[in-house]
């Protein structure tokens, strides 16, 4: 399989990561891990450090990042510590949600889609949540001027207020919106939601 552009970007960010042991759950795992339960889909899982620690807490999880080294290092840790985690390599572009979950994640993800596909997928996130599960869902949004990891023209970024109108009619636990300073004096603009299908 020849990775994506973003996902070169990643691939050096994780052998870094992986050599420097360095697995600590970003700002956006830690908000949605209360809220992990049953069985996960946890889409564009990165080194799966969310995967991991929602199997520690009793969840099964299917974890599907199109980075080598991501998947190798969830599936070694998975095994070492006997979790009940399948991860897959694959590229997301073509990826169909064919059961449902009761947790759905997609953290970090969606940008890296032209907006038709990266509207697909997240309307395919709501249809495969089982009634009573969340669908969570952090993406950049407009106004985000740090583009290095994306290719031109490859990219969505969603419109500040886009998630909470694609959950309408759920019960939204959490929606927020995170700025943070990126190099060279950019910025990421974050959008997250995590909605409870009624
Ligand atoms: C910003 S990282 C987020 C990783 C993880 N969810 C986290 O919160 O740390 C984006 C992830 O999306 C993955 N990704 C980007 N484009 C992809 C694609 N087309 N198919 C599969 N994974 C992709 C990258 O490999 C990377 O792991």
């Amino acid at each position: 399989m020849t990775p994506p552009d973003p996902v070169d970007f990643f691939e050096r960010q994780f052998q870094r990561q992986v050599r420097e042991t360095d697995f600590a759950l970003n700002p956006f795992e830690q908000l949605a891990l209360p809220h992990v339960a049953g069985a996960v889909l946890d889409l564009g899982c990165g080194l799966g450090n969310l995967s991991l620690e929602a199997a520690r807490r009793g969840c099964s999880v299917t974890a599907v990042d199109a980075s080598l080294t991501a998947v190798e290092r969830l599936r070694a840790a998975a095994l070492q510590e006997q979790l009940a985690i399948t991860a897959l390599q694959a590229d997301l572009a073509g990826f169909r949600i064919v059961r449902d979950y009761d947790t759905i994640v997609a953290i970090g993800l969606l940008m890296f889609f032209r907006k038709e596909r990266a509207l697909a997928l997240l309307r395919q996130i709501g249809e495969r949540v089982r009634p009573g599960g969340c669908a969570i869902v952090n993406v950049l949004t407009e106004g985000t001027s740090y583009l290095d990891m994306f290719q031109p023209g490859e990219y969505y970024l969603f419109g500040t207020k886009e998630l909470e109108r694609a959950f309408a009619g759920w019960a939204v636990l959490t929606a927020q919106h995170d700025s943070f300073p990126a190099p060279g004096g950019t910025r990421k603009e974050f959008a997250t939601i995590i909605a409870q299908k009624p």
